[in-house]
């Protein structure tokens, strides 16, 4: 079989569940908008079928879900040049979930860490749809047949597992149908960690709001997070080495270098030798003056819901025009029948 090249796509996507927080924008959204800026095609998703595999209430997803847009565009995410549309407004993603849900086995998805840390200790209480989370969000990337995906470096073995669907769906139908996907997870900040434990991820989900900087929050806030964020008593090294040991030290350099869009190198380099005492409140600095124009821009944004569900409405016909021909295709691999006149 000769091999197929594919049409380079890049799709990537976020729950709306709780405020976009720095982690979020660093190591996804902001990636989002530069890649979009490269040129290529780009479908960017707000996972509303995602979001439900743990309880969300109603009225709290439809606020989510428009925040999470206005969130996109006030990040420069502009939805004529690239594809921005939630989930739920195009079945194909529910549609080829299903049959991932034949090709995954079970075996596989036991193995997914994310599902072990979502379910928690009760994990017979855990809803079926967190168990086959993976095999959705496979089907989110493969719908497109997307051969790129930004993400942060938690969903790395989600990707992996996408390419093992992939792979078993061409070898099982003989076929060289769906591309083997390549995640992207680059940058500094691919994993920013909590700004209270070094050791942990920041998470829109953390109890404790002082561990994360959420996009909604105000100058005032932002400065007092960074100010009481942990970290240890030695001044900054001359290189980047000098971090190892020190995962707080090194949080807050990447969050800088990721924000200045400079590396991590570089920071060190021009605050080598200074404490904590100048650096946090250069970094409060310059988060604020990135941050605020999008905290701004996303409430003028959120006055109009209106304007946001057209986009997320226009921007569905889009991905839907692309998705369903190719589960057309997939439906026809498999063997199903399809005679009714539409
Ligand atoms: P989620 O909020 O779990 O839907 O995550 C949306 C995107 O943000 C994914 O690409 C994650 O990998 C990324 N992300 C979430 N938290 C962080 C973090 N602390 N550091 C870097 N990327 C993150
Ligand atoms: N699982 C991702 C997260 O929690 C969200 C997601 C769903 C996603 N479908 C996707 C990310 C497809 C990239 C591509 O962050």
């Amino acid at each position: 079989m000769t091999a197929t090249t594919f049409k380079p796509r890049v799709f990537s996507g976020i729950q709306p569940t709780n405020h976009l927080q720095l982690g979020n924008y660093l190591g996804a959204v902001k990636r989002f908008v530069e890649m979009q800026n490269t040129g290529v095609e780009t479908v960017y998703c707000i996972v509303d079928l995602h979001a439900i595999t743990t309880w969300q209430d109603p009225a709290d997803l439809r606020h989510a879900t428009r925040e999470l847009a206005a969130g996109y565009i006030a990040s420069g995410l502009d939805p004529k040049r690239s594809i921005l549309f939630n989930q739920s407004q195009v079945p194909g993603h529910a549609q080829l979930a299903w049959i991932f849900n034949c090709v995954a086995r079970v075996g596989w998805m036991n193995r997914m860490t994310q599902f072990k840390d979502k379910a928690g200790k009760n994990a017979e209480n855990a809803s079926l749809g967190l168990y086959a989370y993976p095999s959705l969000m496979a089907a989110d990337i493969l719908l497109y047949k997307a051969t790129q995906v930004p993400v942060g470096e938690d969903q790395k073995q989600h990707l992996e597992l996408t390419r093992d669907i992939a792979a078993k769906f061409n070898h099982d139908f003989k076929v060289d149908f769906f591309p083997i996907t390549e995640p992207v997870i680059e940058g500094a900040a691919t994993r920013v960690m909590s700004l209270r434990d070094g050791s942990k991820k920041m998470s829109k989900s953390d109890p404790s709001d002082a561990s994360r900087i959420n996009l909604t929050d105000d100058a005032n806030a932002i400065a007092q997070k960074f100010r009481k964020a942990r970290t240890d008593a030695e001044p900054l090294p001359d290189t980047v080495d000098g971090l190892k040991d020190r995962p707080e030290a090194r949080n807050l350099v990447n969050i800088y270098a990721a924000l200045a869009e400079i590396s991590p190198d570089a920071v060190v380099s021009q605050f080598a030798g200074q404490g904590f005492g100048a650096f946090k409140p250069a970094l409060a600095d310059l988060a604020v003056a990135k941050l605020a124009p999008i905290a701004d821009e996303m409430s003028r944004l959120m006055a109009d819901p209106a304007e946001i569900d057209r986009i997320l409405g226009g921007g569905a016909e889009r991905a839907n025009a692309i998705a369903q021909p190719i589960l057309d295709d997939v439906y026809d691999i498999v063997g199903m029948i399809r005679s009714r006149q539409i």
